[in-house]
């Protein structure tokens, strides 16, 4: 087992990849604690890892308020020890429009979830981490931080923030032995790309096109992602973005 006898922290665990990732987690050893703005889902994720034999609390915060996020932390602390592990993943896709339709409280909104909530998970985990000899963090960013996605402004900026995190971070805290790493996702068959294939976005035929292989990538796919980055098997993986986008932006 890859994680046995480590603390996770997942935020977005209720849904897609946060949860695909706690389940996975927990099958490697990991005592999880199951995050998510979503009571009822983090619930649901945890029951599932506690059915299959495994470790799991849930645990409801809203990643961009800090009360939350050192919360969050806390309950960790109180109940697992101190995170090994802090998977920076829950995420809103917001509004759709192009940048001069956003409105602001859309834009701050987006900005709050995606890019404070990330900061501030890793705000209150570092101490903790650096007393307890080291880590590893993994932030979902996109391939929306990497290219221009029409609509999808706050979105794309927020993502591009996550990836400029996550060097500041590595390069701020290798010497405490911890290493941060950021996923970017390609086109993943998560709630998320439902509500943009429903809401008048791409098709679900024009999202599966975006991948060489022609289909949208699934939520294991970016947890085995996820786990590399976790364990020890990257160990002299930091800063770096970790695309996983079906060949999305080669082409
Ligand atoms: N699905 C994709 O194609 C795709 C591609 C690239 C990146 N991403 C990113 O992957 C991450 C996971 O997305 P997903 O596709 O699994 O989506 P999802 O909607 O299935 O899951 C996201 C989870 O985050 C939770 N969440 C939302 N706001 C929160 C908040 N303020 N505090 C705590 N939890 C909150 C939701 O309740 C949900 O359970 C997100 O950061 C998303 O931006 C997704």
């Amino acid at each position: 087992m890859k994680l046995a006898g480590k603390t996770a922290l997942i935020t977005g665990a209720g849904s897609g990849m946060g949860r695909a990732s706690a389940m996975l987690f927990a099958k490697e050893g990991a005592s999880v604690i199951v995050v998510d703005v979503d009571e009822a889902s983090a619930r649901e994720t945890a029951r599932c890892i506690q059915t299959e034999g495994g470790r799991a609390l849930a645990f409801r915060a809203d990643v961009s308020s800090s009360e939350d996020a050192e919360a969050m932390v806390a309950a960790a602390l109180a109940n697992f020890g101190p995170p090994d592990v802090l998977f920076n993943n829950a995420g809103i896709e917001g509004e759709g429009g192009f940048l001069a339709q956003l409105s602001e409280q859309a834009f701050d909104r987006v900005i709050a979830v995606n890019l404070r909530g990330v900061w501030l998970g890793m705000k209150h985990a570092l101490p903790h981490m650096i007393r307890n000899g080291g880590g590893s963090i993994i932030n979902t960013a996109s391939i929306a931080g990497m290219v221009a996605i029409r609509g999808s402004a706050a979105y794309c900026a927020a993502k591009a923030g996550v990836i400029a995190l996550t060097r500041v971070g590595a390069a701020e805290y290798g010497r405490y032995n911890i290493r941060v790493n950021c996923i970017c996702p390609g086109a993943i068959d998560t709630p998320m790309v439902e509500r943009l294939n429903t809401s008048g976005g791409l098709s679900k035929q024009q999202t599966a096109r975006l991948s060489v292989f022609g289909r949208v990538g699934s939520p294991m796919e970016i947890a085995r992602m996820a786990l590399f980055l976790a364990s020890d098997d990257s160990s002299f993986a930091s800063g770096a973005p970790f695309i996983i986008d079906g060949g999305w932006t080669v082409t």
